[in-house]
């Protein structure tokens, strides 16, 4: 049975995609599963997190590997164990070099990722996709591997924006890469803005949001939580450093709902 593929991803810095994409990355892991992480982002968030000294790797142990023409090297070579039931593909701080080789291939640039993954996809049960915060060739390798598409948003005016403009690039694109299953996570919103609160200000942008993503949007919100904060800084996921609290509780049902209970693998 193949991997199923979840790519995190938002037209804006700073919605949580990072920190969403590992945190369930390692609730998935924690659950039994066999998961692969791939960081394809300059940021280099996830690399970092799951692998000491992710930030002094050689380009040829990273992602970069992939997707340049050279080094080229097999995926295997590239994936690193994180985790029990975890490995992670790094990124590079140097990923602009991948745009522009990718975008130098005349045809089926947006699948050089895709064709690499068919070879391990069969080692995992899910792989999760941490994609750039921007629409550039790197962004449609990761939306192209993907069965389901995860859109980390927060809850204001311009990451609204970002999302819409996110959505409508992969309903135009569709002929290219595919239909995609879309999910739209609100991220950092204290739970009671959506009833004590729900006439003030962040309370009617929820209202907003329900109105404006339909569907879309998942009914799983995760909260605003110095547990993750701190979580992070401390080079841990929510999951191991307050496994019990309201974040790491949140984060299961994220799992739950959007991967779990989307679909047979
Ligand atoms: N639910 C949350 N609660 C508190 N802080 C969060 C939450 N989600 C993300 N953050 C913080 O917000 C910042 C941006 O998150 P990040 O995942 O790096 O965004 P992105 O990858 O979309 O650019 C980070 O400092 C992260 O720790
Ligand atoms: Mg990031």
């Amino acid at each position: 049975m193949s991997a199923r593929v979840f790519t995190f991803t938002n037209n804006k810095g700073g919605t949580g995609k990072s920190t969403l994409c590992s945190n369930v990355a390692h609730c998935a892991a924690l659950a039994g599963y066999r998961v692969l992480v791939i960081d394809l982002t300059c940021q280099i968030t996830c690399t970092t997190l799951f692998l000491e000294g992710g930030e002094a790797l050689e380009e040829s142990e990273t992602v970069l590997a992939l997707l340049k023409k050279k080094p080229d090297r097999p995926i295997t070579a590239v994936c690193h164990r994180s985790h029990k039931n975890l490995d992670i593909i790094p990124a590079s701080v140097s990923m602009a070099q991948a745009v522009i080789e990718l975008s130098a291939i005349p045809i089926g640039g947006e699948k050089v990722l895709d064709r690499h993954i068919q070879q391990i996809s069969d080692r995992y049960d899910y792989i999760f996709i941490d994609s750039p915060g921007e629409l550039n060739q790197i962004t449609s390798n990761a939306l192209v591997c993907a069965h389901k598409i995860l859109v980390p948003t927060r809850v204001n005016r311009t990451d609204f924006q970002c999302t819409e403009t996110m959505i409508q690039f992969i309903e135009e694109v569709a002929p290219l890469i595919g239909p995609k299953e879309v999910k739209v996570i609100i991220n950092m919103l204290d739970d009671r803005y959506k009833t004590i609160w729900a006439g003030s200000h962040l309370g009617k942008l929820y209202l907003q949001a329900q109105e404006t993503f339909g569907a879309l949007l998942s009914p799983i919100t995760i909260p605003e939580s110095n547990d993750i904060r701190t979580a992070f800084d401390r080079g841990l996921t929510v999951m191991e450093h307050k496994p019990k609290e309201v974040a790491a509780k949140r984060i299961q049902e994220l799992f739950q709902q959007e991967v779990v209970g989307s679909g047979k693998r």
